[in-house]
């Protein structure tokens, strides 16, 4: 048996409100418990946006009425610039700001620099910042950082150049984090026949073999593993325009537990990218009484069919794994024990509630 602290997941689309069918507060926390996760912060992108006091408040009141683990939720930078006055009293009840630079799903982008900059300059220093910036876009959000002197979270970094990159600017004192997702550190396009080319639609895409190498190799670079738990169901992911995202809260632990029974990746190695890095980034709380325990010998085979994820597919099917949880107490409580949720809805809490 391996005893792990309470893992954070500090990327996850839960997709309440107006996503239900895909998941909802409910199975999502479900889905991050049976994955080992005791905390998730959701992405802003639902229906509507999470963008303004309003659209927080009613997030936040459906959070609390259903999550089963505790949980931050992100603002996000919206094209109608909120002022510094907004930005500094929603800052205490958000988990961070996520801004998004590229296009993915939902409404929410940000493609003039100027508006950057008006973020940059009036986001509260103790507020995290967190981007979705691929390629050229990455490299000039690095700039922002730089140019304010503010700590920046770059998301689901996927590519050599990327990592490189952010090699270079850490080692020249810039203050960015960022992370990556089990996805990317576990496949490539030389999936993608396997997986169906409409189904392994996510962004960042799947890359080639020589991006993947490259974030192993620059794993010391590396703050976080974060899951980017994106679902969307079969019948959307198989149909005309299928949207971008992988559900990933259940398959990123055995993964990376598999790693390590490999010798790819040490068990610290999991600790400070689930657990440490992210609670310092987000300065999250402990949470007391909270553990993971793990059957490190255990083998199984993921299959949708186990999951408790609403999506009902993951792009992991079939693969091997090594690692499992067995029980997970958080704050006191048996949260999740040999395949059974025992977590009620309404016991997770919001982690910047108080
Ligand atoms: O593949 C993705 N899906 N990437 C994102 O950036 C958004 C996410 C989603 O919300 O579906
Ligand atoms: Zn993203
Ligand atoms: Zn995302």
């Amino acid at each position: 048996m391996i005893q792990l602290p309470g893992l954070i997941d500090p990327h996850v689309h839960l997709r309440e409100p107006g996503g239900t069918h895909k998941e909802d507060w409910d199975t999502g926390t479900q889905a991050a418990l049976a994955g080992g996760f005791t905390m998730v912060l959701a992405m802003p992108n639902t229906q509507p946006p999470v963008m303004d006091a309003e659209s927080l408040k009613a997030c936040s009141t459906l959070a609390a009425q259903k999550a089963r683990c505790d949980y931050g939720l992100y603002l996000g930078a919206s094209q109608a610039p909120l002022s510094a006055g907004d930005l500094a009293a929603l800052a205490p009840d958000a988990a961070g700001l996520k801004m998004y630079l590229n296009h993915t799903f939902g409404p929410l982008l940000l493609e003039d620099m100027s508006l950057w900059m008006h973020y940059f300059e009036h986001t509260p220093k103790n507020m995290p910042i967190a981007t979705h910036a691929e390629g050229h876009t990455l490299a000039a959000v690095i700039l922002m950082a730089q140019l304010y002197k503010r700590p920046l979270h770059l998301c689901h970094v996927s590519r050599r150049d990327e990592i490189l990159v952010i090699r270079e600017a850490k080692e020249k004192g810039i203050p960015i984090t960022c992370e990556v997702t089990p996805h990317h550190l576990f496949l490539t396009e030389e999936d993608l026949p396997r997986i169906g080319n409409a189904r392994g639609q996510v962004r960042p895409d799947l890359n080639t073999k020589a991006d993947q190498q490259a974030l192993w190799e620059n794993i010391d670079v590396i703050d976080c593993f974060a899951t980017d738990h994106a679902p969307h169901t079969l019948g959307e992911k198989d149909g005309p325009k299928p949207p971008p995202g992988f559900p990933g809260l259940e398959t990123a632990l055995p993964l990376l537990l598999t790693a390590a029974a490999e010798g790819r990746l040490t068990i610290e190695q999991i600790i400070s990218r689930c657990y440490t890095n992210p609670r310092r980034i987000f300065h999250l709380p402990e949470q007391a009484e909270t553990r993971v325990e793990i059957d490190p010998l255990a083998k199984w085979e993921i299959k949708a069919a186990n999951t408790f994820t609403r999506c009902g597919w993951t792009p992991f099917e079939g693969m091997q794994v090594q690692g499992k949880v067995t029980r997970i107490t958080l704050r006191g409580k048996i949260a999740y024990q040999d395949g059974r949720i025992l977590a009620e809805p309404g016991y997770g809490m919001n982690i910047r509630k108080n």
